[in-house]
């Protein structure tokens, strides 16, 4: 299969050099049995890129298992891969297949695969070397023949060197590493990207998109994309639905890059060049100012983005007079925290939804009086609560209001559940 049929079965959008070779490199390996890791920033495509090597491959009859490593808790995580025999816990009621029995004669991916806890990773070694697994609860060996797509948005090696990921594991993963590059450095391809995704949206919405100024444009190619193409789809969709033939200028794009909309700040600097500009004697150049210009608006954002995060959560959990029983400084930041129904509704996609709703001012419900006492007995107007003790709270606002529902309470808090369960163990909290 060539480049360009490959990319338009997949809807792999792109043009510029670093995406066509890392396709070329897939279209390579895809219908070989070989390991294949996939590097790189969220939403750069590392899910779609698995599915069509899988799709490609000569397994393509048989499943597909996703397997996101990073959210099954530490706890279950290899009765969930390997399978268990009835008995061989409380509540194992029933023997059961796990994931690499379930994907035989097919393909596993192994996503967030640096999650994987320690006594996993061991396990995981066998079995991607020789097939070879054991199911919880049982001496009886087992194969399996699958073809593992593993990815990660970390830098494995870095793991190793922190010694949380093992180096047997991670020289076997790396067989071939496919590394997807953030948006930002293959900015060729923001437009074309951006132009299917206004296509698919405004049909679907049955909306006309008039257009960019060239200033606008310059700005959608010179911008960061911290969330990269997940991000782009996003702006496009709400400037589909929200800006409805509109033309759209730099004001009105900005207002969808969010946090990030100072014109002339370092998001909106042309991509760097590799650091040349050093100067003879030694001295920072201008690529080094620019750099650690860079650096500190980079700062700068993610503090903003904590800070909106912490907001926004502070947002749904509580009703408006609870927040009144905050200090001061924290009510300041959520209520200047560029929250707005438009980013609980609209700007979120449902995989990144975090549950937030719009809160009514109106009657105080008996169930935020009990949030309100909850609050006022943990903390006290004029402290300023410990991260711990806040953190500690806030779990348990959470596991409340999801009446004890862990995923649900782990996705409104924005951590995999395995932190949670984590946290509640820290805290010893049950
Ligand atoms: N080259 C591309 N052309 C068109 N759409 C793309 C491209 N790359 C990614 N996408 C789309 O961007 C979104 C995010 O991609 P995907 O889920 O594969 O990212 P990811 O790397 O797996 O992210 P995460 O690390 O958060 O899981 C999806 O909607 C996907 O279809
Ligand atoms: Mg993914």
């Amino acid at each position: 299969m060539d480049r360009e049929a490959f990319q338009e079965r997949f809807g792999l959008i792109g043009e510029s050099v670093a995406l066509k070779q890392v396709i070329d490199k897939i279209i390579q390996v895809a219908d070989t049995d070989i390991t294949v890791l996939l590097q790189g920033e969220s939403g750069v495509g590392k899910d779609i890129t698995a599915k069509a090597i899988h799709a490609v491959s000569h397994r393509k009859h048989e499943n597909m298992v996703i397997v996101n490593c990073g959210a099954i808790p530490e706890g279950i995580i290899e009765s969930e891969l390997f399978g268990h025999e009835k008995g061989a816990f409380t509540g194992a009621h029933e023997a059961r297949e796990g994931y690499f029995e379930k994907a035989n004669g097919g393909t596993i991916f192994l996503d967030e695969i640096g999650d994987t806890p320690a006594n996993v990773q061991v396990k995981l070694l066998r079995v991607l070397e020789s097939g070879e697994y054991f199911r919880v609860g049982s001496s009886k060996l087992r194969t399996t023949d699958v073809r593992v797509v593993a990815a990660t948005n970390k830098d494995l090696w870095q793991l190793v060197q922190d010694e949380t990921f093992r180096e047997d594991l991670y020289y076997r993963l790396d067989t071939v590493k496919v590394k997807l590059p953030p948006l930002r450095e293959r900015p060729d391809d923001i437009i074309p990207i951006f132009r299917k995704f206004v296509t698919e949206f405004s049909s679907k919405y049955d909306s006309v998109f008039k257009g960019f100024s060239d200033d606008a444009k310059e700005l959608l190619i010179s911008y960061r994309w911290p969330g990269n193409v997940r991000e782009l789809r996003n702006v496009a969709e709400q400037l589909v639905v929200l800006e409805k033939s509109q033309f759209i200028d730099t004001e009105k794009l900005q207002k969808y890059l969010k946090g990030r909309q100072h014109t002339g700040s370092a998001d909106n600097l042309p991509i760097l060049a590799d650091k040349q500009q050093h100067t003879s004697n030694g001295s920072a150049g201008d690529g080094d100012q620019q750099l650690i210009y860079r650096a500190l608006v980079e700062l700068r954002n993610d503090i903003g983005d904590l800070k909106k995060m912490l907001g926004t959560f502070l947002y749904s959990t509580f009703s408006q007079k609870n927040l009144k029983a905050l200090p001061q400084n924290i009510q300041d930041e959520v209520q200047h925290s560029d929250i707005s129904e438009f980013d609980i509704d609209v700007g979120a996609t449902s995989e990144e939804n975090i549950g937030v709703q719009p809160f009514a001012e109106a009657d105080i419900s008996e169930e935020e009086n009990s949030e309100e006492e909850a609050f006022s007995q943990f903390f006290s107007a004029e402290d300023i609560p410990s991260i711990e003790k806040t953190e500690q709270f806030l779990i348990e606002q959470a596991l409340q209001k999801y009446d004890g529902n862990r995923r649900k309470a782990s996705e409104a808090l924005g951590i995999s559940e395995r932190t949670l369960y984590r946290k509640l163990d820290q805290y010893d909290l049950q």
